[in-house]
């Protein structure tokens, strides 16, 4: 949510920063706005909408040139997207700019204060207190970075600040607490960004920022501090993707690029985690064999798609592991009782790392002594270093706002938790271990075949871009996998979509079925014959009520045919990975129907990807 970026150095403040604005985009989109110290002071640029309107308005009035900068795409929360409530916001002497992605909790009560003293503010949001509040430690002394730590001592809540002041030119100063910041270090300049994606193709060394620190940015320099002043050890790290991965590489939107990108997902998820002789070594999980042997119970939680990702894996880690697994949105987690202990394992997924929802569920598993461990994507994020142990997904960047490789590599990485348990616990035999992790190894080219036949589910997509709903209908794992497929359709198409537990239609939803309503149904392997069978008769019950039945099953499941309106077949594969399979067309799907309708996929409304927000 909201994408920062600030620079110092040699460059055109003005280039760079746009530039990474556009890499940043999909963090929020609705508004964007400038800042630039060049000589004639402090000069700042904002509009609402996407960052075209931004540009365009820079076009028509371009900003003195300069070699500091910061910019801001913003994800609206305090006050309407429009151009007064865009960041930057300035103070009253109009020498302070700040940027801000989160949420001041207490801003109501900072901004009375402020407007009491005289302070004239002039947005409706929470970020503008802070430009006021730093006008005023200002005066107070000690300088920018000084004037922050105070202000920051002041607030509540999460939040990434960025600010630069006229009276030190040189100067980039920024703030972290509970939201992402990174550090970009390169020759002779630097740069700060919510996102290692805005500076990649500058430089891919990297500081990750911790809690409550403040980072002073020179063209020759960097220091990072404690918001109590403190030195802070910092981790360098060296991003290992290029500028490549960020770009669309020829496809028309990222969603298309990331969804093509699965095969090779899959397979660098399952890289360097299979020895030599079939055992699965997951070392840099942090979490020994013998803590593993002593969890009694494990607690998933995650928001959206990763959610579904969790859902799924209960069925992996009951069915493999043997263990008892609940499956918990992360925003409700903490409002109910849950019963945890030290020998509880709670597995929290997420593709950003940021989500605020999963982070504070995480924080209150630890407050319970939990063990925690992360399956995440994106290196240098809060989640990983919030939890005992980390699983990397290694999906590479995710920049569509709909998640679609990061899901399939959550699968894969649950899978191999799974299994590795199992093989530590001795669940399964080591030789019914080795056999899966061979059958998983040979997913990326099930899920290559899958996109191959794809121009069938593409045209069968634009042909339903005038409905107004569509149902999904899964049993066992092809429930979690209906969700994702309703979930798809909703936030890109804008069209209502529901999923639904096969079994649970007589209960109620059967009653929504109505002549010609697309159904789509995701029927299990054939070898599975009792949720099979099962499967086929909701199909005959809804076709016998007039949907139009679109039916995913294995290639060569002729049982199917005669009550398919259309026919989906995908490669036969065991039940517990058929997710993997059967969610792809589902994504194509969803892409290719809200693309007919002219929606933007990379950038639905309302939405933004890392919701840094609770
Ligand atoms: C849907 C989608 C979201 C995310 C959710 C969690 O396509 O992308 O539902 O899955 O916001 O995000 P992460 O995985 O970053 O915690």
């Amino acid at each position: 949510m909201c994408g920062i970026v600030g620079y110092v150095g040699g460059r055109p403040a003005l280039d760079v920063v746009i530039e990474g604005l556009a890499r940043l985009e999909y963090r929020g989109y609705d508004s964007a706005g400038i800042a630039v110290l060049a000589e004639g002071g402090l000069a700042t640029a904002k509009r609402a909408g996407k960052l075209v309107n931004l540009r365009g308005a820079l076009e028509d009035e371009p900003l003195p040139a300069g070699t500091l900068g910061m910019g801001h795409t913003r994800w609206a929360t305090h006050g309407a997207p429009n151009d007064r409530n865009a960041h930057p916001h300035v103070d009253c002497t109009g020498s302070v700019a700040v940027i801000h992605n989160g949420i001041i909790e207490n801003f109501a009560a900072l901004r009375g204060e402020l407007e009491e003293a005289g302070h004239k503010l002039g947005s409706d949001t929470d970020t503008e207190a802070v430009a006021h509040l730093l006008e005023d430690e200002l005066k107070a002394g000690g300088g920018l970075a000084a004037a922050m730590r105070r202000v920051c001592r002041r607030l509540e809540g999460a939040f990434t600040l960025v600010a630069v002041h006229t009276g030190d030119p040189d100067l980039v100063v920024g703030a972290r607490r509970n939201s992402p910041l990174v550090v970009g270090v390169g020759d002779g300049e630097n740069f700060l960004a919510s996102d290692v994606a805005a500076f990649i193709a500058h430089t891919r060394d990297a500081i990750e920022l911790g809690q409550d620190q403040i980072v002073e940015l020179r063209p020759g320099g960097v220091t990072v501090t404690g918001f109590d002043g403190r030195p802070a050890e910092v981790k360098e790290y060296h991003v290992d993707w290029d500028v490549s991965a960020a770009e669309k590489d020829g496809h028309d939107y990222f969603m298309l690029k990331e969804i093509a990108e699965q095969p090779r997902a899959v397979a660098d998820t399952l890289l360097g985690r299979i020895g030599a002789d079939g055992r699965l070594t997951l070392d840099e999980m942090r979490i020994s064999d013998q803590e593993l042997r002593e969890v009694d119970k494990i607690i998933i939680v995650a928001c959206g798609t990763s959610f579904h990702a969790g859902l799924i894996a209960k069925y992996a880690i009951e069915h493999w592991a043997g263990l008892p697994c609940e499956v918990e949105l992360a925003s409700e987690f903490r409002y109910r009782d849950a019963i945890l202990s030290p020998t509880t394992l709670v597995i929290a997924i997420s593709q950003s790392g940021e989500t605020m929802d999963a982070l504070m569920a995480v924080r209150h598993a630890r407050e319970q002594k939990a063990k925690l461990l992360g399956i995440c994507n994106v290196n240098g994020s809060t989640l990983p270093r919030e939890c005992d142990g980390v699983l990397y997904t290694h999906a590479g960047p995710e920049i569509a706002v709909a998640s679609t490789k990061a899901f399939l590599t959550q699968l894969v990485a649950v899978y191999l938790i799974a299994l590795y348990i199992a093989q530590v616990r001795g669940t399964k035999w080591g030789d019914e271990v080795f056999a899966m992790v061979q059958l998983l190894e040979r997913m990326p080219e099930k899920v290559e075949k899958v996109l191959e036949t794809m121009e069938p589910v593409r045209e069968l997509a634009r042909s339903l871009a005038g409905e107004r709903c569509v149902l999904f209908l899964g049993r066992h794992v092809g429930f979690p996998v209906a969700l994702e497929g309703a979930l798809k359709l909703k936030e890109l198409a804008y069209m209502h979509a529901e999923g639904f537990a096969a079994g649970e239609l007589k209960h109620g939803p059967i009653a929504l079925i109505e002549q010609g309503l697309p159904v789509v149904v995701i029927v299990p392997p054939r070898a599975r014959d009792v949720l099979h069978d099962k499967i086929v008769s909701n199909i005959q019950e809804i076709r016998a009520r007039g949907a139009r039945t679109i039916v995913i099953a294995e290639e060569g499941d002729r049982s199917v045919e005669p009550y398919a309106d259309t026919l989906i077949g995908v490669p036969a594969v065991p039940t517990l990975l058929q997710p993997l399979v059967t969610t792809v067309p589902l994504q194509v799907f969803a892409c290719e129907l809200a693309t007919a309708k002219g929606h933007d996929v990379d950038q639905p409304r309302n939405l933004a990807k890392s919701v840094t927000v609770e």
